[in-house]
C-alpha cells in the first residue's frame, strides 16, 4: 500500500488525533512525506482536521466506508473486506479465491485504479464519490448463470436505490441503471471455472454506483450520478441484501420488476455487436431475461450475451 493508504487506513481506524511523528514512526518515513501524503487525501476530498501539537483526525462529515458499518446493515453474516484502494475489487476477488477464500464474501474499496467495464473498457472510480464493490457468490446458488447474475444486479441496485431515495431508476438492457437519461452504475459479472469438471465454481458481481462524481474524463459517454446523500456503506449493505435474497428465490420473483423497470421495449435501438450496427425494436423481455428485438427486415431474434451493446435511436 502506498503511504497515503496507509495513513487513511490509520485514520480509519481511530477516533483520536494522531500525530504526524507517531504517522512517520509507524510507517518508517519522514514527516514530512506524512504531511504530503495527508495534502494527497485532502485534495482526493477526505476533510482532515489538522491540529498543532495533536495531529491528524478524519472529521466525522466523511462519508467512510468500513466493513464493520457494512456488516451492521447486512441481513447476513458473509465476510466484508475493505480497502482505501485497490486495482479492481473484481480483481482482487479473484485473487482471494486463488489463495483458496471461501463462502460468500464481499471486497469494496474507496477507489479503484484499474476499475474494469465490459467489453474491456475502464470504469472511471475515484475516492468518496461512488461505491466499488464486488460480491463473490457460490454455485449453488441461483445466481450461478452469469446472465441471471448479471440481471438480479441490475434489480438489487434499483431496488437498493429506491428503498433509500425516492429517485426511480430504470435500467438499459442488460444491465446498465440509469437515471434521468444517463448511465449511473454499471455492473460486471464474472464466473471463475473448474476447467477439468467444466463447472462454475463462483461468480464475481462486480458493480459500481456513481453518486456524486461530476468530473468525468473525455472518453466516458453518457455517465451520471445518483445526486443524494446518502451513506456509501449503508447503500453497499442494502444491495447486497437485495442480492443475497434474490439469490435464494427464484427467478420469476425478480424478473417482472426488472421488465417494469427497462426503459427500452417499445424503443428504436441500434444493436452493436463486433463492430457492427443493426437497427432493430426492442419488444419485449423474455423468460431468461433475454431482449426480443424485431429486425427492419422483420425478423424477430432473442439477445442473450453481455458482449452486445444496444443505444437508443
Ligand atoms: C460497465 O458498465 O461496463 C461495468 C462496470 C463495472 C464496474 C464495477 S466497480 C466494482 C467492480 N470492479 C471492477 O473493476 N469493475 C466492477
Amino acid at each position: 500500500m502506498s503511504l497515503k493508504n496507509d495513513i487513511l487506513f490509520e485514520l480509519l481506524k481511530r477516533e483520536n488525533y494522531i500525530s504526524g511523528q507517531e504517522l512517520a514512526e509507524k510507517f518508517g518515513k519522514s514527516r514530512a512525506a506524512v504531511w504530503k501524503a495527508v495534502q494527497n487525501l485532502i485534495k482526493d476530498g477526505y476533510e482532515i482536521d489538522a491540529v498543532t501539537n495533536k495531529g491528524y483526525r478524519l472529521t466525522e462529515n466523511n462519508d467512510t466506508i468500513s466493513a464493520r458499518k457494512i456488516k451492521l446493515n447486512l441481513k447476513e453474516k458473509i465476510d466484508v473486506f475493505y480497502y482505501p484502494s485497490v486495482d479492481s475489487t473484481n480483481n482482487c476477488c479473484k485473487r482471494l479465491l486463488a489463495d483458496s477464500k471461501q463462502g460468500v464474501f464481499l471486497v469494496t474499496a474507496d477507489s479503484q485504479t484499474a476499475g474494469r467495464g465490459r467489453q474491456g473498457k475502464s470504469f472511471y472510480s475515484p475516492a468518496l464519490t461512488g461505491v466499488y464493490f464486488s460480491l463473490v457468490i457460490r454455485p449453488h446458488s441461483s445466481l450461478q448463470n452469469a446472465v441471471t447474475a448479471t440481471t438480479a444486479a441490475a434489480v438489487a441496485v434499483c431496488r437498493a436505490i429506491e428503498k433509500l431515495t425516492d429517485r426511480k431508476p430504470k435500467i438499459k438492457w442488460v444491465n446498465d441503471v440509469y437515471l434521468d437519461g444517463k448511465k449511473i452504475c454499471g455492473i460486471l459479472t464474472e464466473a471463475i471455472t473448474n476447467f477439468e469438471e467444466g463447472t462454475v465454481d463462483s461468480v464475481i458481481i462486480g458493480i459500481g454506483i456513481n453518486i456524486k462524481t461530476i468530473d468525468f474524463p473525455d472518453d466516458v459517454e453518457n455517465a451520471g450520478t445518483l445526486g443524494e446523500k446518502i451513506s456509501r456503506s449503508r447503500l453497499i449493505a442494502e444491495v447486497t441484501n437485495e442480492l443475497l435474497s434474490i439469490a435464494e428465490s427464484d427467478y420469476n420473483s425478480f424478473i417482472d420488476y426488472y421488465r417494469s423497470h427497462s426503459f427500452v421495449i417499445g424503443e428504436q435501438i441500434k444493436i452493436i455487436q463486433n463492430g457492427r450496427v443493426t437497427p432493430a425494436t426492442a419488444v419485449a423481455i423474455d423468460e431468461t431475461g433475454g431482449l426480443e428485438v424485431e429486425l427492419d427486415s422483420g425478423e424477430h431474434k432473442v439477445l442473450r450475451s453481455g458482449e452486445i451493446s444496444i443505444r437508443k435511436i
